[in-house]
């Protein structure tokens, strides 16, 4: 991954950045008179088809923040998704990705282990809502989106972790034939990342199914990607088959490429330059200049309890 120097794509005319307000007036509109589609921006359309009645679903207020939302077709057209390609614009390649039917590994140091379509884990998890996060790459740029999903301690109410059960890895689909990225032998694929089984009962660990109150397009990871918002954005893995809970510490596929880079903990922190660039300043996609990084990505009140006595670790950039 690299610090983006590149020419802007948002500089367009058309790209303004939606107020939130805006968004909520736009979308209780649509669902009122049932046409929630038809302001799909292009680069929606290649959203899935089935569950659509899903959507939108209820906002959760007690997520709302205090930041313009990112316009949607900038979030759904600059898009990280490396299995595709390792420049930005990769929207289109990724329409060849099937995500229906598809079906999700839940196994490991579990009760109840499982193998599951997404439309039925959804159904037995009891639906979705929407929360807007703010979301930090570790590039320096930075979106604010709403995602629907639910939350990933679901997940592990239904499968039920045994006691020895310390970390869950996510692996995401490998194909080839359909990913022409991950024909490039250089990367360890597929695409894996972890989270502690602390961090993962956290109630902002969301898996995503969608946003802007439709489906995920493919792009941004349908149908099922992680959100840690106040972790760096390559810890939010996309398009994902597996979920193991393991006793030792998963290696992603960043911190198998590029240890002191990026590594397994990748709390959003200001403090703590990357190894090439600084971290203390982003910018927010569509929107000219910088603003401040804040220390969890500003969710400090919500998950320092789970870095206490990490400090130091932390401060070294030893991520174990
Ligand atoms: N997941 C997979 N499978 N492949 C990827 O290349 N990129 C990561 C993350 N998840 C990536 C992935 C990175 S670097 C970022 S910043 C976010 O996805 C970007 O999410 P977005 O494209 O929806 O903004």
């Amino acid at each position: 991954m690299a610090y983006y120097k590149r020419k802007k794509i948002w500089k367009l005319k058309d790209h303004k950045v939606t107020s939130e307000i805006f968004y909520n007036t736009r979308r209780d509109f649509l669902k009122k008179i049932g046409v929630g589609s038809i302001f799909l921006s292009s680069a929606s359309l290649i959203s899935r088809p089935a569950f659509s009645s899903l959507y939108p679903p209820a906002v959760n207020k007690s997520y709302l923040i205090n930041r313009p939302l990112t316009v949607e077709s900038l979030a759904t057209t600059y898009t990280n998704f490396y299995e595709f390609g390792s420049n930005k614009n990769i929207w289109r390649r990724a329409s060849k990705l099937k995500t229906e039917p598809w079906s999700i590994t839940i196994d490991g140091l579990v009760n109840n282990p499982l193998v599951i379509d997404v439309n039925d884990l959804i159904k037995k998890l009891g639906g979705i809502e929407e929360r807007v996060y703010r979301f930090r790459c570790v590039e320096a740029w930075s979106m604010t989106v709403p995602w629907a999903g639910f939350s990933l301690n679901k997940i592990l109410s239904l499968v039920e972790p045994k006691t020895n059960a310390k970390f869950l890895k996510f692996e995401t689909f490998y194909n080839p034939d359909i990913a022409p990225g991950q024909k490039q032998q250089w990367y360890p694929w597929p695409y894996q990342e972890g989270v502690t089984i602390e961090e993962a009962k956290n109630e902002l660990s969301f898996l995503a199914t969608g946003i802007y109150g439709k489906q995920l397009p493919n792009q941004n990871g349908a149908p099922l990607r992680l959100v840690l918002p106040w972790k760096y954005g390559f810890k939010s893995i996309k398009s994902i088959v597996k979920i193991s809970f393991l006793s030792e510490r998963p290696i992603g596929m960043w911190e198998k490429l590029a240890p002191k880079e990026y590594g397994f903990w990748a709390n959003v922190n200001p403090n703590i330059p990357h190894p090439r660039w600084s971290q203390k300043t982003e910018e927010q996609l569509g929107i000219e200049g910088r603003i401040p990084t804040i220390i969890y990505n500003g969710y400090e009140e919500q998950v320092s309890y789970l870095y206490k006595g990490l400090e130091k670790k932390l401060q070294d950039n030893l991520f174990r």
